[in-house]
Formats: C-alpha cells, structure tokens, sequence
C-alpha cells in the first residue's frame, strides 16, 4: 500500500477477536508511538501498555458511553504527556496517538480512540485524576487517551473516496 491508500483505508476498529496481539507488530507500533514528532522536540509522551484482561475489562467500563469497545482489545494503550515540560503536551499526544492508530491500521490491526481528557468517569469523576491514581502516574504527566488495539474481527467497510467538502480548504484567506 502506498501512503494514500494506507490513509484511505484507515478506520476506527471497535469489534477484536479477543486473540494475543503478534508481539513484534505490537513493539512496532509502540516505537512509532513514542518517537513521533513533538513541539521543541522536547519528547513529552509517554506510553503504558496495558494486557491485563482484568484491567482492559476495566478500562472498558470507565466512562457511560464510548469505552465498550476495549472490551475484545488484545491492548490497551494509554497515551500520557508531560504538561511541565511543555505547554504542547496535547499536541505531542494526540500525534503520538494518531500515529499509532495509522500504523495499526496499515499493519492490519485494528485500532480506535478512546478519548480519557476532558472525560468522567461512570461516578463523575475527572479521568485524569482517576487515571493517575489507578496508573501510578505522576501529577505532571497529563492522561491524554487510550488506543484500543487488537486483531480485527470486523473492519468497518472502507469509505472509498471519502467525501472531501472542499469548501473547508480556503485558498490564501477564509
Ligand atoms: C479526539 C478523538 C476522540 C475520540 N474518542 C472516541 C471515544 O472515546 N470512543 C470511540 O468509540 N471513538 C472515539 N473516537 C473515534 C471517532 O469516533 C472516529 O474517528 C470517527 O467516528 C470517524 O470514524 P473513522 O475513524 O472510522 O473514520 C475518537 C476520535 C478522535 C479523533
């Protein structure tokens, strides 16, 4: 696949077929994960990988709505940034998500965004601070999102072409 293929046929995968992840795709998608581009260079991400069923299965529960889907996932990837180091810390993170969620895709593993900023949990209480404690993460490294990973039980049909609304490229002002 060449590079706009691997863009046009990139989804959100939320049904895994609950099987182990090929470890060296895994190790594969971490390393892009973790040397992906950030402001100043100033490496702000980094990554936990999570393969405890009990924890996926919790994870899966965290939030009322939009979660589920970590149910079936062989992995959970939470995405943290150092928010002391740099005031582009979201910026770094959601690129290091991006990237890994791209890479999946193209290396035929499914994978989806599973927003954890800005979120509550299921009793109410803010996810970064939920995740924190649950994660042993210190208060400056800032819980951006999860990417679920796993091996596809079903990829959602391929929008070939999708509709580019062209009125949202503005030529030289909006
Ligand atoms: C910032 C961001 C947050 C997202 N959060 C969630 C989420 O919490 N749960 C979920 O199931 N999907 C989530 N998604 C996936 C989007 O729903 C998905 O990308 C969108 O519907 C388009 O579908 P596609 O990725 O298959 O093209 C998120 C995506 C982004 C970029």
């Amino acid at each position: 696949m060449n590079i706009s293929e691997i863009f046009e046929n990139r989804r959100s995968v939320r049904k895994y077929d609950d099987t182990p992840i090929d470890e060296e795709i895994l190790k594969e998608i971490l390393k892009i994960g973790i040397t992906s581009p950030t402001g100043n260079n100033l490496k702000t991400v980094d990554l936990i990988l999570i393969q405890d069923k009990k924890t996926i299965i919790e994870l899966s529960e965290i939030r009322k709505i939009g979660t589920k889907l970590l149910k079936t996932a062989g992995a959970a990837i939470l995405v943290i940034a150092d928010s002391s180091k740099s005031n582009l810390w979201i910026e770094d993170a959601s690129i290091s998500m991006a990237y890994m969620h791209l890479a999946s895709d193209a290396m035929g593993l499914g994978s989806c965004w599973v927003q954890m900023r800005t979120r509550e949990d299921v009793n109410g209480n803010g996810l970064e601070q939920v995740l924190q404690e649950k994660f042993n993460i210190p208060k400056h490294m800032k819980p951006l999102a999860i990417l679920a990973l796993g091996n596809i039980d079903n990829h959602p049909k391929v929008v070939k072409q999708r509709e580019v609304d062209w009125q949202k490229i503005h030529d030289e002002k909006y």
